[in-house]
């Protein structure tokens, strides 16, 4: 099968500079999606033809293994898919898709296609309010023709099953019922619907089917309706979750914008966001309001609420949070405690080490069993280069200490609280920078003036 993307419109309802496709859903592009699924089809092709927003289309999707083609001006469904016919393979069928109808299903789609056969099939839906679809007009019961709203009789108008613009045709009919359409109709624009009409008057079967649920057909026209389809999807994601065993304290007040892996018996609070591609192993709880992004968190961590961690690796049972900040380049051995107002970048923490408080670890190497005290600050940056921090095992530093790097602390050495560390500390011995303590006898507060 060969498939057409049609994402050359204008989305002018959005209000937006940005091309209607590349608007996110889920935090990626409509196209994105539709691309997505229509490759899960194995096509002979995919084309997408795209317009208005011109490259800037093309350069956000990116790599994706689709023929580009390009559609100026815009005359209509009809003209659009014109444009690919020379990209499309004769001897397949075609399915047309559209670039801003993102939860099309892969299911709904082969059904389509089965129902095809040598003839032109249309995916259908019957809807309590019409308005300002195509309708299907059928002629003692079979598919007559489509007829657009602007172009329709009253009587047409309260026709409730209407089209959803996604087709599976012949190729080779396709071309030639294309190079057929005229545009005089309302709009003055090359109708796709039209082939239905030279299609029944040629006798190809023209067979309707109905869409498994209306919200997968939805296309997005302003704001107001992709915020509505983004809730949809998330609804989906939330409902596929719960259905693999994953506790959700609200189904409704959870964002996947990306891929969210769970082991057996991972349950996460209210209002958390997982993007890119996020793996929970078994047990792992996530408190309220957290954003987990490109990370694997190991079996049995409980990461508590309001963290937020980038591009990490976290092993298990680890306490995280709450307000934890994990930055990329980080990876956390098993048992690791990261305490409130705790920024690690760009750092290893062995087996069970703890930074429990207020602290900042960066471009750091950290063994097993350490104690980073609160306060306490990796200086990472002279203020042109970055630079290492190296932490041996069973280390102990004490609160409001800074490790000017590069910097090693030897295995088993204690630094004193408030240690300004600008040379290595050795194994086993207790280093301190600060001035020794004394008291000034008699000393009195300073007073202003005539008091
Ligand atoms: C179209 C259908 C209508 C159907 C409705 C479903 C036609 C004539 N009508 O109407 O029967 O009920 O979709 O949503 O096909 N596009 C291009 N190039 C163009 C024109 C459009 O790529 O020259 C793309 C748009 O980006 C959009 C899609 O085709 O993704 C549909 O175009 P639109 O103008 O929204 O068609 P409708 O009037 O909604
Ligand atoms: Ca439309």
């Amino acid at each position: 099968m060969n498939v057409v993307i049609l994402a050359a419109g204008h989305g002018k309802r959005m209000h937006s500079d940005t091309p209607k496709v590349l608007h996110g859903l889920a935090g990626r592009p409509l196209l994105a999606h539709v691309i997505e699924t229509a490759k899960s089809l194995s096509p002979s092709a995919v084309v997408v033809v795209y317009g208005h927003g011109g490259e800037a289309v093309r350069e956000a999707i990116g790599a994706s293994g689709v023929d580009w083609v390009k559609q100026e001006p815009q005359l209509g469904t009809g003209h659009a898919v014109q444009q690919a016919v020379p990209a499309l393979k004769t001897n397949a069928h075609t399915l047309v898709l559209y670039g801003d109808v993102p939860l099309i299903r892969k299911e709904t789609l082969e059904r389509l296609a089965a129902a095809a056969g040598q003839g032109l099939a249309l995916l259908t839906v019957e809807l309590d309010d019409p308005k300002g679809y195509g309708r299907i007009v059928r002629s003692r019961g079979r598919i007559a023709r489509i007829v657009e709203e602007r172009d329709a009789s009253d009587k047409e108008r309260a026709i409730r099953e209407v089209n959803t613009g996604i087709m599976v045709a012949p190729t080779a009919k396709l071309k030639s019922w294309l190079a057929r359409l005229r545009n005089d109709n309302a709009q003055k624009e090359y109708y796709l619907t039209d082939i239905v009409k030279l299609a029944v008057d040629e006798d190809v079967p023209v067979s309707g089917v109905a869409a498994g649920s209306a919200w997968e057909v939805l296309g997005v026209n302003s704001r107001a309706q992709l915020a509505e389809l983004e809730r949809m999807h998330q609804r989906n994601v939330a409902g596929a979750l719960l259905e693999r065993g994953v506790t959700l304290a609200d189904p409704a007040r959870i964002d996947v914008r990306g891929t969210l892996e769970c082991g057996r018996d991972v349950a996460i609070d209210v209002n958390c966001v997982f993007e890119g591609r996020v793996e929970l192993g078994d047990r792992v709880s996530v408190g309220a309001n957290c954003v987990l992004r490109n990370v694997k968190v190991g079996a049995g961590t409980r990461i508590e609420p309001f963290c937020h961690f980038d591009e990490a690796e976290i092993g298990s049972n680890c306490r995280l949070g709450p307000y934890a900040r994990i930055r990329p380049g980080t990876v956390l051995a098993g048992d690791v405690h990261v305490g409130n107002f705790v920024e690690v970048k760009a750092s290893r923490v062995g087996a069970g080490s703890k930074a429990n408080h207020l602290a900042y670890i960066g471009d750091s190497e950290i063994g097993r069993n350490v104690n980073v005290g609160a306060g306490t600050i990796t200086c990472n940056y002279d203020g042109a280069n970055k630079h290492r921090t190296v932490i041996e095992d069973d280390v102990f530093i004490g609160s409001d200490t800074q490790l000017v790097a590069p910097v090693r602390v030897g295995r088993g050495a204690t630094l004193g609280a408030g240690t300004t560390l600008t040379k290595d500390a050795p194994a086993g011995e207790l280093t301190i920078s600060r001035v020794r303590q004394s008291t000034i006898p008699g000393w009195k507060r300073p007073t202003k003036p005539g008091k």
